[in-house]
């Protein structure tokens, strides 16, 4: 059916008369708006994140036992419960680390925190390599940068073993700047 120069379609049963053009247009709009949400959380992350995370110490943290990290064949991700003291107050939140090993062999944790504009980035499984999902940055199994907008390879968090346990001192970079900088 033609109604003003665009094509109607009728749905014989339900007898609804829907419109192509404005079917494609409410299907561009949700897509724009989904494209924007996903957008917008790196980008709000990385403008707030001086207001949230300058003031604060965070502690040691207990990532597990040693003996589960001995076998290192590929990199283990690990999620943290953090306390950061800020003054007088004591806030809890989570992290997620990687535990893997540096070209020497030697224990590494590293945050997953992308030093780009704050993405969390993922293990990939086939590709044997770190990568960023939210502007494609590539990085090695031990944190170097390969490829991708990130300025610097994934950062490196201190950490030690104490009474056959891992523990690592959770640590926030500034973001998209060459050198590490860390902001508390
Ligand atoms: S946030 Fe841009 S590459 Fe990770």
């Amino acid at each position: 059916m033609e109604e003003h120069g665009e094509r109607l379609e009728v749905d014989p049963k339900e007898n609804i008369v829907i419109s192509r053009r404005s079917f494609f247009g409410s299907l561009m709009l949700i897509g724009s708006a989904g494209m924007g949400a996903i957008l917008a959380v790196p980008v709000l992350r990385y403008v707030l994140y001086p207001l949230y995370a300058k003031s604060s110490n965070t502690v040691w943290s207990l990532i597990g036992k040693m003996e589960h990290f001995s076998d290192l064949s590929k990199p283990m991700m690990a999620p943290l419960d953090l306390k950061q003291i800020d003054g007088w107050r004591e806030v809890d939140s989570s992290q997620t680390v990687y535990v893997t090993k540096s070209a020497e062999g030697d224990m590494k944790v590293l945050s997953s925190i992308c030093p780009h504009m704050g993405c969390t980035i993922a293990w990939r499984e086939g590709h044997d390599d770190f990568y960023c999902p939210c502007h494609g940055s590539v990085f090695e199994r031990d944190g170097k940068h390969v490829s991708g907008p990130s300025p610097r390879g994934m950062d490196p968090l201190p950490n030690k073993a104490e009474d056959g346990n891992l523990l690592v001192k959770f640590e926030y970079f500034r973001e998209n700047v060459p050198n590490r900088e860390v902001l508390s």
